[in-house]
């Protein structure tokens, strides 16, 4: 097959995920383009939190109700940030392709610009990765991450092929590893695990990838 992983990384989790991809893939016989996505310019870390701040009062809400969820993914605002021009702006001739990004709340924002840009992607096989500091807790990381990317996939008119996600255990907030910190007590909390676990090098983290690959590599 024709491999293309694309991705954006900030501080180089997401990145070390795609590689760890792009050698399996060609472990596995497949050719493999490799484009990483940059930044026209690379925000202000303090910046990039303001315009995700409209859920957060919202939270409580949204991790209990099913129906607000779905509301939300509705109306919520994604945003974007401007993209260098891309070596492959077109993914046509390839068989699959392998869509990366760290989790900003929802999609990074140069990877949204990205999906308003990039052309070919109609039944086109798609398949999402992504990092995030906590463990994968199934409505806070996993649903409000890939939902509202795999419909947008969808309304594009791609074949959603599987979607993979890895704790970097990393988070650039507050300003003593405060999240970093509370995301090791709810992964103790909510499964019984260390964080590490649900990292490439954890146990749970690399039989995540073998699956994924399996699925949608084979
Ligand atoms: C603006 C922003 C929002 C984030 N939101 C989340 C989040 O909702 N859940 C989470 O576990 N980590 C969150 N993180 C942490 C990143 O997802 C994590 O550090 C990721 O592995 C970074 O990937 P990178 O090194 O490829 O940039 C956030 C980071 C930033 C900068």
């Amino acid at each position: 097959m024709q491999v293309l992983i694309v991705y954006y990384s900030r501080t180089g989790h997401t990145a070390g995920l795609a590689d760890a991809l792009a050698a399996e893939a060609r472990r596995r016989g497949h050719a493999v383009t490799v484009e990483r996505i940059r930044a026209q310019r690379e925000w202000n870390k303090w910046l990039l939190p303001v315009p995700l701040l409209p859920l957060l009062p919202l939270l409580p809400v949204y991790l209990l109700s099913a129906r607000f969820r779905r509301f939300w993914h509705r109306i919520y605002h994604q945003p974007e940030q401007a993209i260098r021009p891309l070596a492959v702006p077109d993914v046509s001739n390839f068989d699959l392709v392998l869509l990366g990004t760290p989790k900003w709340l929802y999609l990074a924002y140069p990877v949204a610009r990205w999906l308003n840009t990039i052309a070919g992607l109609d039944s086109k096989r798609v398949a999402s990765f992504a990092t995030f500091c906590g463990p994968p807790l199934e409505v806070f990381e996993l649903g409000m991450l890939f939902e509202p990317l795999e419909a947008h996939l969808r309304a594009c008119g791609t074949i959603v092929a599987g979607r993979l996600a890895i704790s970097s255990g990393y988070h650039p907030y507050f300003f003593f590893g405060e999240m970093q910190r509370l995301f090791r007590w709810i992964a103790l909390k909510a499964f019984g695990r260390p964080l590490a676990d649900f990292t490439l090098d954890g146990e749970i983290g690399r039989a995540e990838f073998q699956r994924f690959c399996d699925e949608v590599l084979a």
